[in-house]
């Protein structure tokens, strides 16, 4: 029996990504099963809220919008409506796409803070803490790098990301370096808070027992929490986040308000449509996380004690996904083995429908999934193709074809029975969170009806028995009926396409499972159909590699330090370049940067140009006045640390600059050949 449709509120979320960066396929592993899992508990007659949103604290932001030289407003409200678009382009259809630095979220927090300090489950202590004496400054998470305490591997200031994985406390990393200036950090004592998570034992053990969701998240954090559950201390020394209160040199650890963004974006979503978040965070619901595993510690240890502790509603049920890979290799953007949704992806013209389709099917919901370009035209080209859609169109042609119209006769038993087990088999996989599962039942189904349209071969009955040849046809059409209902979780839009060539009324993404058992009416028009899956072609993947191989071979030569081998370029791509020479009339420094000077260059021009160059460590600003050099003019503008730069000087990059000069003197502008 399902657990679903049940009278409770049904909440799903999605864990929240950082806005810090670009959406990339391994954020999609959460999301788009969680997408499926919605779309299917709603064809089940259950209804939900679905919520979600960006995260946008921490020093993760901060970090980067330091790097990027721009603010961390700026920063997130930039990738927030990345997210938001690229969520909405892939029809991911969150009720709510909140951010955590919204008015709700701060209060939501200020809130549960506070009761747990009243509680008593919030205490102070003095600890030490990374220093940089250079910056004046305390250095929080990932603002400190240095040796993992318990493997001796290299770690960043709250995780151990390269070796054992622990999640580290403020003071514990060894030999710390800053990571703003690369000096050695001192311990500094100061007086922070700690979350007394230890206290929380018994009760996690018990609500372990009885959360649902997948294996592999509760049984990670049933071992942490037998052997060690520590305190968590809960403040950090950061301008940017949410303040802790009665302290405002403090703000809370971005693992507080993080979570509670789920409570917020309900909360913001409720009051939208006149709803009662609290029936959902206070009464007595179904709240279900998907998570990616490596954030299963904080959803099943650190957020239900939380909630716990403030006297909120707990999961339900949390469900981790396995991690990504890329052509085989272990995911890593510095390494070029990312694959990005918009300029990898939806940029090249490939449907949203066939990378939720890769996403859902390739493996286990849990275990590790690779993508591969080549795998991608594979399975869209032999099972979306081949299968399910050669079945849809074949179908819908003869009939359109033949009748113009659904024929006449019954629906035979057999085919109700094949798709009464089709959905339950869906509904069953669903339960256990196997979208595999689901959408391998599907594809038999449409298997099925190929061999069952094969084998009564309707082109030669339509003229020999046309009584038998209307019963067939309509057997297939009540088949692809419920084949477009199940896969519509998976494949909303190509789906929504086939239910209109079907001629049938309502929205089939608000329609029930059920649905396909109601027999398809004789008569109604069928409208001409559209084939709905075309075959990727060799070339297209064998761009898509490229793409893939040039990445990794920059990457890889940058961290060697030697040239890529990129691909060669014609005369004329060479000829696009405008590069000339130009003399340096003024330089100087770019404050608060060690590496860049502001030069303006005579490039034959009326007016100087101006440039910024990554050359302030191997040449002293005043004796660059005078020289000549070599300049690509036609770069396209940039803002460097602030400073607007409209081209870029040639030098040779060994260990330093080399500043690439003219033989002898010659006019100012002459073009480089
Ligand atoms: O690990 C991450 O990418 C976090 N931004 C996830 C936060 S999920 C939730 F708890 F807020
Ligand atoms: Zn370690």
């Amino acid at each position: 029996m399902s657990d679903f449709p049940t009278n409770k509120p049904v909440l799903v979320t999605c864990g929240l990504p950082y806005a810090n960066g670009r959406c990339h396929i391994g954020h999609l592993r959460t999301y788009i099963p969680a997408d499926i899992y919605v779309r299917s508990l709603h064809k089940q007659g259950q209804r939900t809220v679905f919520v979600c949103g960006s995260d946008t604290h921490g020093t993760p932001i901060v970090v980067s919008a330091e790097e990027l030289n721009t603010t961390p407003t700026q920063l997130i409200e930039k990738y927030h409506s990345h997210f938001d678009e690229v969520f909405k382009n892939l029809d991911i259809r969150f009720d709510s796409f909140g951010s955590t630095d919204n008015r709700v979220n701060h209060n939501r927090t200020n809130d549960i803070v506070n009761k747990l300090i009243k509680n008593g489950y919030v205490y102070p202590k003095i600890i030490d803490l990374a220093y940089c004496s250079q910056c004046e400054r305390f250095l929080p998470d990932r603002y400190v790098e240095g040796i993992c305490p318990y493997c001796e591997s290299p770690a960043r200031g709250d995780e151990c990301d390269q070796g054992c994985g622990r999640h580290l406390e403020p003071g514990e990393i060894r030999d710390p370096i800053c990571k703003i200036c690369g000096n050695k950090a001192k311990y500094r004592q100061q007086e922070h808070f700690f979350f007394k998570l230890s206290s929380f034992k018994d009760f996690l053990l018990e609500h372990l027992k009885t959360l649902k969701g997948t294996d592999n998240a509760r049984n990670y954090a049933k071992e942490w929490v037998t052997k060690e559950l520590r305190d968590w201390c809960i403040t950090r020394n950061l301008e940017w986040g949410v303040r802790f209160p009665g302290h405002d040199d403090l703000v809370v650890y971005v693992w507080v308000d993080a979570p509670i963004g789920y409570i917020s974006f309900t909360e913001e979503y409720c009051n939208n449509i006149g709803g009662d978040w609290k029936s959902i965070w206070q009464g007595d619901s179904r709240i279900i996380h998907f998570i990616g595993l490596d954030i299963a510690y904080h959803h099943c240890i650190f957020w239900p004690a939380m909630l716990e502790g403030a006297g909120y509603s707990l999961p339900w049920a949390v469900i981790a996904s396995g991690m990504v890979k890329i052509e085989d290799k272990t995911f890593s953007k510095s390494r070029g083995y990312v694959v990005w949704v918009n300029e990898d992806y939806l940029e090249h013209g490939f449907h949203p429908d066939l990378l939720r389709y890769y996403l859902a099917s390739y493996t286990s919901h849990t275990k590790d999934l690779n993508f591969s370009w080549q795998i991608f035209q594979d399975k869209t080209n032999n099972e979306l193709v081949g299968s399910l859609g050669n079945f849809l169109y074949r179908t819908l042609h003869f009939a359109h074809k033949n009748y113009g119209v659904i024929p006449d006769g019954e629906v035979s038993d057999e085919i109700f029975k094949e798709i009464r087990t089709t959905i339950n088999a869906v509904i069953e996989a669903m339960d256990q969170y196997e979208f595999k599962k689901a959408i391998d039942n599907i594809l038999k189904l449409s298997g099925y009806g190929n061999t069952y349209f094969q084998s009564h071969e309707p082109w030669h009955l339509i003229k020999q028995d046309k009584k038998a040849c209307s019963r067939i046809v309509k057997d297939c059409l009540q088949i692809a009926k419920a084949l477009v209902l199940l896969s519509e979780p998976v494949l909303p839009v190509k789906m929504k396409e086939a239910w209109g060539h079907l001629g049938l009324n309502g929205d089939v993404t608000q329609l029930n499972y059920d649905e396909a058992l109601i027999e398809i009416e004789s008569g109604r028009t069928l409208p001409k159909p559209n084939i709905l899956f075309e075959k990727i072609d060799d070339k297209k993947i064998e761009e898509m590699n490229i793409i893939l191989n040039k990445r990794v071979a920059v990457a890889s030569a940058k961290e060697a330090n030697l040239s890529p081998k990129i691909s060669e370029i014609t005369f004329d791509e060479f000829k696009n370049m405008d590069i000339r020479v130009g003399t340096v009339l003024t330089a100087q420094n770019i404050k608060g940067s060690e590496k860049l000077l502001k030069l303006m260059v005579d490039i034959g021009e009326t007016e100087p140009r101006q440039v910024v160059a990554g050359i302030a460590q191997t040449h002293i600003p005043e004796k660059l006045v005078g020289r000549q050099l070599i300049l690509l003019a036609n770069m396209k503008p940039a803002k460097i640390f602030g400073t607007e730069s409209r081209g870029m000087i040639l030098a040779a990059d060994e260990s330093g600059a080399v500043l690439l000069v003219p033989e002898r003197s010659v006019n100012n502008g002459t073009a480089i050949r």
